[in-house]
């Protein structure tokens, strides 16, 4: 980790489906310095993908954390569920090319991962990728703004 530029902080959640993956990014991204939001589920007991996707983006809005990863079993549900809430762009992402551009040109705020489509050697180059890549700006930012219109 670049020790100049202040620690990410990383809010992470899960349904049961994604569980087993939220753990396993937990303890990579903790391994490498960052600092760790995690807002459940804890088990695998069966559970409402929606209610993580709402709690994981109220709290990113509110200014908890910088970027954040909702696991469930394709990553499509909590990527519906986290696209809801104004101030979300979340992007479901299986190859490093999307996980990359979503942050360059999307400015993603939240990267949806699916634990019954990717392994967890995928699912780490795809945290690494969209944590570490910085939104362009420019003509994005206009069009980023457009999507913004559109929660009014
Ligand atoms: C749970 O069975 C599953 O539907 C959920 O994890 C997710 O894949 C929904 O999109």
């Amino acid at each position: 980790m670049d020790n100049s530029k202040p620690t990410k902080r990383i809010i992470i959640g899960s349904d049961h489906a994604g569980y087993s993956l939220k753990e396993h990014i937990i303890s990579s991204l903790s391994d490498k310095g960052f600092i760790i939001i995690d807002i459940g589920t804890h088990s695998k007991q069966s559970c409402d993908y929606p209610v993580f996707a709402s709690k994981l983006c109220d709290r990113l809005n509110k200014g908890s954390a910088d970027l954040g990863i909702l696991c469930c079993g394709t990553g499509i549900g909590m990527s519906i569920a986290a696209n809801k809430i104004k101030g979300i762009r979340a992007a479901a992402c299986s190859d490093i090319y999307s996980a990359k551009y979503t942050r360059l040109h999307n400015d993603a705020n939240v990267l949806c991962l699916g634990a019954r489509v990717i392994g967890e050697g995928l699912a780490d180059e795809l945290v690494n990728i969209f944590i570490s890549t910085e939104f362009e700006g420019g003509k994005h930012k206009r069009r980023v703004d457009m999507i913004s219109a559109l929660e009014q």
